[in-house]
Order: structure tokens, then sequence, then C-alpha cells
């Protein structure tokens, strides 16, 4: 199958594709053709050579994907079937045509989502449920200060505070990034290089 892939830690420029060998779905594990993965900080600090992949995990970049169902190793459950609309948060491997997941790692694909949408749902939206509903137990008319507001985990949780109807404010390091974490449905949002947030934020909240 192919691969996105770099011999030497750099820029985009080291990317290229590769033919590498395709997975095979081990004990539990469901193979995914790959239609679509997408980009985080942590793929761009890997490629650089800043953020070495978990032990035991691809070296392929890419940590989500969406596709199809396209075989099941021994053991699984039945939950899913070939052909069946998937995506997954990935350990790495996503930037490929196939990758093998644990079954109970994938989730359906909503109805009238694209596959190009649902490869940048895990990641970002998943983070950012978790911190808002598990770590902070997020509350209807909670204020919720949201740092690096413009960054793909940030506009996840400025719609997901939105959602919970409580008031997401943000902070950002241009006017352009506070411009989209408005249009995202920030409250209101501060540039933090060039005034004091905290005071802003106490100023908004009292
Ligand atoms: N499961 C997890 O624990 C998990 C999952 C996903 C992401 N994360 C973490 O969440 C953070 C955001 O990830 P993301 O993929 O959403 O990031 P992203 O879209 O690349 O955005 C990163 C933002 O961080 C700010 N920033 C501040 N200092 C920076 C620097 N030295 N280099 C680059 N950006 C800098 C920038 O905003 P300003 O210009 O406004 O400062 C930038 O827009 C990262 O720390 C990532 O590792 C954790």
């Amino acid at each position: 199958m192919l691969a996105a892939h770099f011999d030497c830690p750099g820029g985009p420029e080291n990317l290229y594709v590769k033919e590498v060998m395709k997975p095979h779905p081990g004990e539990g594990e469901v193979l995914v053709k790959v239609s679509a993965s997408a980009l985080n900080r942590a793929d761009l600090l890997q490629r650089r050579g800043k953020y070495p992949p978990p032990k035991g995990s691809s070296d392929i970049l890419g940590l989500e994907a969406a596709g199809s169902v396209a075989g099941l190793g021994p053991g699984c459950t039945g939950r899913w079937k070939i052909g069946d609309a998937v995506m997954a948060l990935l350990s790495g491997g996503g930037q490929a045509e196939y990758v093998t997941v644990p079954e109970g790692h994938l989730m359906p694909v909503p109805k009238d989502m694209t596959f190009i949408q649902a490869a940048a749902i895990p990641e970002a939206w998943l983070t950012a449920f978790q911190l808002l509903h598990f770590v902070g137990k997020i509350q209807k008319g909670e204020t919720v200060l949201i740092h690096a507001g413009a960054s793909g985990v940030g506009m996840a949780a400025i719609q997901l505070v939105r959602l919970a109807n409580a008031i997401p404010i943000v902070t950002a390091g241009t006017q352009e990034k506070l411009k989209a974490t408005t249009n995202a449905g920030a409250a209101a949002g501060f540039n933090y290089k060039n005034e004091d947030f905290s005071e802003k934020v106490l100023a908004f909240t009292q």
C-alpha cells in the first residue's frame, strides 16, 4: 500500500509517498481502508522528529482517519461489517491507504458527514469533549477560558462550550485568529501578545 513517509525529520518537503507493507488486522482488530486523514500539531512535531510515536505504534504519520471497514481480524465481536463507514483516533498510521484499529476504538461516521469531515473529528473534538465534560465537568452558564482558541482543539472547544449552553472566551496570538474564534462562537477574545489577558478575563467575568 502507499503511505506518507519521511526519511529525515524536517519540513513538509521531506514527505513523500512510499510503498509499504499493508497491515494485517490482529486479534480484535479491524482493517480500515482510509478515505481521509487529518493534520494535527502532533503530526507536525513528529515530522520534525520532536514527538516520537509511542512504543509499538506505527511509524507512519496520522493520528486519526475515516474510511470503510475492509477486513476483520480474529476474535472480532461482529460489531462491524465490511463496508461500514467508520472513524477513529489512532496512535499512528492514518496517513496511509489502510490502517488497523482495535474494534472498540472505532466510531460510526454520522449520517450526512463526509469522510473528510469525519477524519477531523476524533483528535481535536474528543480531546476538547474529554476536557470539558470528563475533566472540567462543564455546567450550563459557566464561562470557559480557552487558550490557543484558534487551534484545532480550541475551535472544537468553542463549539462544544456553546453546545453545553456555556460561554466560551479565548486567547490567541493574532487578530485574524481572534476573528476566526468569534466566527466559531467565542463571546470574547484577547490577544495575549499585546494585552494582559488575565485583566481582560477578570473584567469580562465580573
Ligand atoms: N489527546 C491529547 O492530549 C491531545 C490531543 C490533541 C491535541 N493536544 C494538544 O493540544 C494542543 C493544540 O493542538 P492542535 O493540534 O489543536 O494545535 P494547532 O491547531 O496546531 O494550534 C496550536 C496553537 O498553539 C499556539 N501556540 C503557542 N505557542 C506555539 C508554538 N510555539 N508553536 C506552535 N503553536 C503555538 C498557536 O496559537 P496562538 O498563535 O494563538 O498562540 C497555535 O495556533 C497541542 O499542545 C497538542 O499537543 C493534545
